[in-house]
């Protein structure tokens, strides 16, 4: 099981790749470096043999076969051991010098034994014969020496393989170990967080490699899908918080009408305010689908190239009128607006703007100006609502696009706190970012976008 799960690793599998590739190319340069020497060595003593011939070949002067005699005898004491054997003996097989008995012809360098030269052992020499004025010559080196050296020489190699295979057999693993904990680390983690511990994070070594810059990432991920949930989750209680003020109400309504009812009192009234109550209920619940709509992007097929300064003008046009009942004003600056094209969805881009004018109205006093204008500096485009009115606390300024969140202050205006979040949805829908600014004094709604193709 165990080495299953071994097998599919792949910093293990990699490792015993390369593991394997290093030991075979280790052991073939060692086994390439040792035959070279072994044919060095045994070479070296061929020349060795050869030089000695040809120096006892040389000290011949013709008809005096003597001087070859006492050239190989002082060969024969500067000699240590048994390691050089001389043969010189007259054509009818009579030994007249060197230290074995047996004559054997090999022409160029030969490979013989001990008892073919008639020596005791068993021993192999290197021997080289040839003739010198009608008599035998041999001469010959044993190759014991050099037999041992080339047994030394390959001893150290496979040593040298041995150790090397096992240096890249235990750092592969090593490494391979060290790889695969981090590889373990980041599944455990996933692991855990599918369990439901959000919070886990996949640990980093801090090393800028190609793993910890993936468990960055997975990090970064997990980071805002946590960021998601919680907020879904602030949302869920958010709304089902805020609901129970209006179902505690409608109940507190029903209990009143059913009671008036057993005293066969009229019950009209509080079935109109029931009914009322549950129009709102309802339209809250409306809103906030719609508002999940948007945000879930369905709408984004509808897009069309939408004219925002005629929908500007359409509603300056409509609300100014609401404005003025309410004793404010409601403008747009239409003379400096640039002409601006966007890739949309009209209807909702007009229930955008309504919604911060009907802000506006709403949460500002009789006499408050409010006002619409377009603003564009090279290829940003900016949207703008402003007014004159209380403003909006900086600390509240991301409050107010949640979803049912109002400022105290406005409890008695009309609204259900949804007309933010939608803004806010409708902007991220069109790729427009929000913002709120102070206007000194009152509150200023600021869309911008950026469009990279001209206009014309
Ligand atoms: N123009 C404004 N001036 C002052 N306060 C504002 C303005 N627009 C919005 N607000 C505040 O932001 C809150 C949230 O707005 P919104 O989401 O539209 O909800 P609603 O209008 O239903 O109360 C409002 O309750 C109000 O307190
Ligand atoms: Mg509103």
């Amino acid at each position: 099981m165990r080495l299953a799960r071994l097998w599919r690793s792949t910093p293990f599998r990699l490792a015993i790749a390369y593991g394997l590739l290093f030991a075979t190319s280790s052991l073939l340069v060692n086994l390439a470096t040792y035959l070279l020497l072994r044919a060095e060595i045994y070479s070296t003593l061929d020349s060795s043999v050869t030089e000695t011939y040809a120096v006892i070949q040389s000290s011949y002067t013709p008809g005096d076969i003597e001087d070859v005699v006492q050239s190989m005898n002082s060969f024969s004491r500067l000699q240590n051991g048994d390691r050089r054997i001389f043969y010189l003996g007259s054509a009818d097989g009579k030994r007249l010098a060197g230290d074995i008995m047996k004559y054997r012809p090999s022409g160029d360098l030969q490979t013989v034994s001990a008892e073919a030269l008639g020596l005791p052992g068993t021993e192999r020499f290197r021997i080289k014969t040839g003739n010198i004025d009608g008599n035998n010559l041999l001469v010959g080196e044993s190759l014991e020496a050099t037999d041992d050296l080339a047994q030394i020489i390959f001893a150290n190699f496979a040593w040298m393989s041995a150790f090397t295979t096992l240096l890249a057999v235990f750092a592969g693993l090593y490494l391979a170990r060290r790889a695969q904990a981090r590889i373990d680390a980041i599944a455990d983690t996933m692991k855990e967080i599918s369990e439901g511990n959000l919070s886990r994070r996949v640990p980093l070594t801090g090393s800028g490699d190609d793993i910890d810059l993936i468990s960055a990432q997975v990090n970064t991920t997990l980071d805002r899908l946590s960021d998601l949930m919680e907020s879904m989750r602030q949302v869920s209680a958010d709304i089902a918080h805020d609901l129970k003020t209006p179902l505690n109400r409608l109940k507190l309504i029903l209990e009143d009408a059913s009671l008036r009812e057993e005293n066969n009192e009229a019950v009209g009234e509080q079935l109109r305010e029931a009914l009322d109550e549950s129009d709102q209920i309802n339209a809250t619940f409306q809103a906030l689908l719609r508002i999940s709509q948007i945000e879930a992007g369905a709408r984004k097929t509808r897009f069309a190239s939408v004219d925002l300064k005629q929908v500007f003008r359409n509603i300056a046009e409509i609300f100014a009128e609401v404005a003025e009942d309410n004793g404010q004003t409601l403008s747009f600056d239409e003379e400096s607006a640039p002409e601006c094209l966007i890739d949309g969805d009209k209807e909702l881009l007009t229930q955008l703007f309504v919604n911060l004018v009907e802000n506006g109205i709403n949460h500002c006093a009789p006499g408050t100006a409010i006002a619409l204008s377009l603003e564009r500096k090279g290829d940003e485009y900016a949207a703008v609502v402003f007014d004159n009115g209380p403003g909006i606390p900086e600390e509240e300024k991301d409050k107010v696009f949640r979803r049912l969140y109002r400022l105290d202050k406005s409890r008695n205006s009309p609204g259900h706190g949804l007309g933010l979040s939608m803004v806010k949805a409708i902007a991220d829908l069109h790729g427009m970012s929000t913002e709120i600014r102070d206007n000194h004094p009152g509150a200023r709604f600021v869309l911008s976008w950026k469009r990279h193709v001209e206009q014309n």
